[in-house]
């Protein structure tokens, strides 16, 4: 990944907003500083993605299952219990726990390839809402303190 193809999609990341600007579909983003830059693609989701509705979301086997699929797919990046690992934030923040599910299922399905989150679109739609589920179960935490208590890994 070069210098130069991370800076275009910035470009295009700013028209994108820009354009959702326009269309005032923005609401409080827009902080200069990188604090959130690394959740804020979550923001970039369609309308149409955003209003989904999880059809799984009175399923009560679709945590259970999606922590099973977690732990496969997501858990070498984000932690065993999605608190945040080397390779990939905390899915407990924020900004995660407050996303729509249609959101979180258009963020697995597409993934932020150029910043180290792999696309899910090969995984069937019903796995991808039953980690939406699974995503919707956590309770958030705060952060004990910067440098975190995460558990060791071996
Ligand atoms: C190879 C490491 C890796 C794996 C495996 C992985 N992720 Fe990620 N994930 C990342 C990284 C890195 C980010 C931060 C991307 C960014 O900066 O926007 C991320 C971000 C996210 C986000 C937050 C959105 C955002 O804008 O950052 C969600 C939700 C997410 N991942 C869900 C999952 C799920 C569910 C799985 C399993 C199906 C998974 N991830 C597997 C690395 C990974």
């Amino acid at each position: 990944m070069t210098i130069r193809y991370r800076y275009a999609w910035d470009c295009i990341a700013a028209v994108t907003i820009l354009l959702a600007g326009t269309a005032g579909a923005q609401t409080g983003s827009a902080s200069p500083g990188n604090d959130n830059a690394v959740y804020a693609e979550l923001a970039k989701a369609p309308k149409k993605a955003v209003e989904r509705h999880n059809p799984l979301a009175t399923d009560p086997d679709a945590v259970a299952a999606g922590g099973k699929l977690f732990e496969m797919h997501c858990a070498e990046c984000h932690g065993d219990t999605a608190e945040g690992g080397k390779k990939g934030p905390s899915l407990r923040a924020e900004e995660v726990q407050q996303a729509t599910s249609g959101t979180l299922f258009w963020l697995i399905t597409n993934g932020v390839v150029r910043r180290g989150m792999p696309v899910w679109s090969k995984l069937p739609e019903p796995q991808r809402w039953q980690l939406v589920s699974y995503l919707k179960s956590l309770t958030p935490t705060d952060p004990p303190g910067p440098d975190g208590q995460e558990k060791p890994k071996p």
